[in-house]
């Protein structure tokens, strides 16, 4: 097992960045199921310039790196060696060019889905309810039944692993069910192609889809999203429903009553008992149905 870098070694590959740091800092708070143990260092770049220093410093003192983005993902209880980076303060959003929106990647989904109201833009009602960020949801082509992130993504901005910046087409990109191929690096902001439409129709779209999501959908507890992708041709909450499974809970980690492919924290459920509860739901799946369920959410961490 590699050795965790040392706070000298942490400190000198953060020389020259501006933003805020923060050292042992819990995760937690920053994520939307509310778990998960605290980063050697937090680090909120200020601008993409900084970016492209920690990328580059993290290489060369080999530190490990994670882009925390907090809502398709469960931290650890023991938390992130290294360096953890949130995109809190980029946060840029504007319409570049005609029906064209630029976004940094730290721009809430509900943010630029306001912005793109405001200009009387179409194309991301689909994203009504979803809590992420637009560098999430780039990286894993998020999406409802409505759409997904690669119907609207022009191109993306992106920081290689060597530190580079380069803007990459999304035409030569391969958009996969909740993932999308990029090279090692980090979304730092995207290109979004938007069409004009009557603000009404917009607003009643969405409104819509809120008030089915909101009634299908445990939104209003700390949870991730969706647990498991769906398996092809079913519905991944269907079947988690027909093993009996709606209600089983582990101390505060409960699998929702509302919709059995959300797994809620009703207060201070832990990593742990999360995950413990994504096995026994898995292996009960897989035991009545035969289905191997996959998980959408992405773990990270200390083990
Ligand atoms: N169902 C059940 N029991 C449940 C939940 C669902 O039987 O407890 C059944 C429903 O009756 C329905 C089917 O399963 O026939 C599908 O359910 P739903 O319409 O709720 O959609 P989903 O497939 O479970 C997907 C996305 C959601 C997105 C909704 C609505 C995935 C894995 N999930 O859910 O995305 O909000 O459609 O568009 O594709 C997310 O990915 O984080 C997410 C929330």
């Amino acid at each position: 097992m590699q050795k965790p870098p040392t706070r000298e070694q942490l400190r000198r590959a953060l020389t020259q960045v501006e933003g805020d740091i923060r050292w042992w800092e819990p995760l937690a708070p920053l994520t939307s199921l509310h778990v998960g143990g605290p980063a050697d260092v937090l680090v909120m770049p200020a601008h993409v310039a900084d970016v492209l220093q920690i990328v580059r410093g993290a290489r060369l003192g080999k530190i490990p790196l994670t882009v925390l983005g907090g809502t398709n993902v469960v931290v650890r209880d023991k938390g992130i060696r290294g360096i953890v980076m949130s995109f809190k303060q980029l946060t840029n959003i504007c319409e570049e060019d005609r029906h064209v929106v630029y976004s940094q990647a730290g721009v809430r989904l509900p943010r630029l889905m306001q912005f793109a109201l405001g200009r009387k833009l179409s194309g991301i009602e689909w994203a009504a309810g979803i809590p992420g960020t637009v560098g999430g949801g780039v990286a894993m082509n998020a999406g409802t039944r409505l759409g997904v992130m690669q119907d609207v993504l022009k191109a993306v901005d992106f920081v290689t692993s060597h530190g580079k910046r380069k803007r990459i087409e999304a035409h030569t990109l391969t958009f996969l069910y909740r993932k999308t191929m990029l090279p090692k690096g980090i979304v730092v902001g995207a290109w979004l192609q938007l069409t004009a439409a009557l603000k009404g129709t917009i607003q009643s779209v969405t409104k819509d889809y809120l008030h089915y999501r909101k009634t299908t959908q445990p939104l209003t507890l700390p949870n991730a999203g969706s647990v498991f992708k769906n398996p092809d041709g079913d519905s991944a909450g269907r079947l988690i429903e027909a093993a009996g499974l709606k209600g089983l809970y582990l101390g505060d980690a409960e699998v929702s009553l509302k919709h059995a492919n959300f797994i809620v924290n009703k207060g201070s459920a832990s990593a742990e008992q999360i995950l413990s509860l994504v096995r026994k739901v898995r292996q009960q799946v897989a035991r009545k149905f035969g289905v191997r369920l996959q998980l959408e959410w992405k773990v990270i961490g200390e083990r």
